[in-house]
């Protein structure tokens, strides 16, 4: 169970998804009072805050989206500052879609997100502004994420993808616990080869289970 209660901003969830709290909105004021139970509001680190994506993160979003570093996100690029705004209005209502914040000044810095598989199985991922590289926040982030979604949702069993030329991603994946359960040859296509073939990734999937998960 996570609570954010910092600067005047407070989160709760409203129908399922994290919400701002507006203190003279009685659905959200009535939701605060009433849903204690159901609150995951967001997720606080030492540095970071994880949150739903907000229209005032699209300039930081365009940062690290306009120039997608490895070939998986290729196909995420995003070429405008408006085009940045459509993606935050598209993701802002997905608790699995969520803002890395630091903590003192809400900047976001990178992105975490997952996919729910049936009936207890996520695919995470992650995306960091390299400006921020280096530091540990992906880890610090990633840390939190995993230990929502095993404790907060349940999670049985967790992986990621990650290319075989990305060693930041691997080395994130074992920061965190995750052993390589299998390398697929050839497995996917993101961007074409000079010649207008595909190019195909090599890529591994790394793994943990709730029961191997450290208790952060
Ligand atoms: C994958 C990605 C998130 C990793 O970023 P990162 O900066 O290496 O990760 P962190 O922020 O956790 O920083 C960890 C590094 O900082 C160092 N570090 C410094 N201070 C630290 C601290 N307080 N805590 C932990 N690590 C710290 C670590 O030693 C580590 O360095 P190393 O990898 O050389 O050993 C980033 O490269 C990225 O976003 N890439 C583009 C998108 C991508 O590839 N996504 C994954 C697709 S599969």
């Amino acid at each position: 169970m996570y609570a954010w209660h910092d600067g005047g901003d407070s989160y709760t969830v409203v129908s399922g998804r994290l919400r701002p709290v507006s203190s003279d909105d009685p659905q959200t004021r009535q939701d605060t009072t009433t849903r204690d139970a159901d609150m995951i509001t967001a997720i606080n680190t030492d540095r970071l805050v994880l949150r739903n994506y907000q229209d005032r993160d699209a300039a930081a979003l365009l940062e690290y989206r306009a120039n997608p570093t490895v070939h998986c996100f290729a196909r995420e690029r995003l070429g405008s500052l408006a085009a940045a705004q459509r993606d935050i209005r598209e993701k802002s209502g997905d608790d699995l879609q969520l803002a890395v914040c630091t903590k003192d000044d809400d900047r976001l810095i990178g992105s975490v997100f997952a996919e729910f598989d049936q009936p207890d199985t996520y695919g995470v991922g992650w995306n960091f502004n390299p400006t921020f590289g280096g530091l540990g926040y992906a880890t610090e982030a990633a840390i939190a994420f995993l230990n929502h979604l095993f404790h907060d949702r349940q999670a049985r069993r967790i992986y990621a993808y990650v290319e075989d030329d990305n060693l930041p991603s691997q080395r994130l994946c074992e920061r965190l616990g995750m052993r390589q359960e299998a390398l697929y040859r050839e497995f996917i296509s993101f961007v074409n080869n000079a010649d207008g073939t595909k190019h195909y990734e090599n890529t591994r999937e790394y793994a943990i289970l709730r029961k191997e998960w450290r208790q952060v």
